[in-house]
């Protein structure tokens, strides 16, 4: 067994996001059966503080990045060192962490799940958040022509990032395309995914990422969990359309090196403004607490949480 080395890190941006309170409500699969206290922190960019024993391929100093699902909301912590990403000099911090989980979702999503092709008309749910934004700046960067489902007033979000925006409460996205999309990336699961099964062209994918209206209707893991193997089986529909669910950690754990490429790669981006990531907010340490309450309290019909 090859040994692994755990060099600390200081932590110089880490983000709150809306998987905190799939974390924070026990319906993420990778930490259900954790109990608190722990802490939360799925993402770090940080500067090594000390090497640790055995560390050889980094330098005191060193800007890294991880994805680490919880526990890099803290000041200091460590890292495995078979794990971390190098973040070029001179990259803004919070930007860079926001490429971490977000951009690299929306990156696997279109180059290593769909293999997207230029000119794919390519449906995105949930556009204005964290990863649609990611998708239709990716998106357009591949050349898809893209559509964007949000809220009405996100619209001229949608359009700068050059989608057209279709306004989920007034449109149905199932007749925008009368011919049907070649690619729909739903994070919501709204009707257990079967209106984005339907929007899509013959031989069409559809790319499952999430599962937010399940969890706004106060759903178990379990009635989830049973909408993504149902997917599996649509293969057999007629129609020749297929249905996957992606997850960033089951394909990290599968192919660890494309991980750290497509970050790296996105590190690039960011370093020549190839891309511009928004950062909703920069907040301190000490408004942690209270940033996690509030991103938890605007999820609409909330339950407690821990
Ligand atoms: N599988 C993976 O590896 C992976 C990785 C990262 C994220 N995800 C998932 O991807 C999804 C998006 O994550 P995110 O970080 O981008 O979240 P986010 O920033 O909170 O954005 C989600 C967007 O979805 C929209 N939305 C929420 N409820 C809706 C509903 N009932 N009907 C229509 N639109 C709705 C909201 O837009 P409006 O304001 O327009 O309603 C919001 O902007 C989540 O389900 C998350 O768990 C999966």
């Amino acid at each position: 067994m090859p040994r692994i080395e755990f060099p600390a890190v200081e932590v110089l941006a880490s983000s709150v996001n809306y998987t905190d309170v799939l974390i924070r409500r026990h319906l993420y699969p990778q930490t259900m059966r954790r109990q608190p206290p722990f802490v939360l922190g799925y993402d770090v960019v940080g500067e090594i503080d000390q090497l640790g024993d055995g560390v050889r391929d980094f330098q005191v100093g060193d800007r890294v990045a991880d994805m680490t699902v919880a526990g890099s909301n803290a000041a200091y912590r460590t890292l495995r060192a078979d794990r971390l990403a190098r973040v070029p000099a001179g990259l803004d911090v919070a930007e860079a962490a926001t490429l971490i989980l977000s951009w690299t979702t929306a990156y696997q999503l279109l180059h290593r799940a769909a293999q997207v092709q230029r000119g794919q008309r390519v449906l995105v749910h949930g556009a204005a958040g964290a990863v649609g934004q990611a998708l239709l700046a990716l998106g357009r960067l591949a050349g898809l022509e893209l559509w964007g489902a949000a809220r009405g007033e996100h619209a001229a979000l949608i359009r700068e990032l050059g989608a057209t925006p279709i306004d989920y409460q007034r449109e149905d996205f199932t007749r925008v395309l009368p011919g049907g999309f070649d690619v729909v990336f739903d994070g919501l699961g709204e009707d257990g995914y079967r209106r984005s099964f339907a929007a899509l062209k013959r031989g069409g994918l559809l790319c499952a990422i999430g599962y937010s209206a399940g969890v706004q209707a106060q759903r178990g893991m379990l009635p989830i969990l049973m909408w993504i193997a149902r997917l599996y089986l649509w293969r057999w529909l007629p129609g020749g359309k297929r249905a996957r669910f992606y997850s960033i950690n089951v394909m990290r754990a599968r192919h660890p090196a494309w991980f750290r490429e497509d970050l790296e790669r996105l590190f690039g981006l960011l370093a020549t403004r190839a891309i511009r990531p928004r950062v909703a907010e920069r907040i301190s340490f000490d408004q942690l607490a209270e940033a996690q309450a509030t991103e938890c309290a605007n999820l609409r019909g909330a339950p407690p949480l821990f």
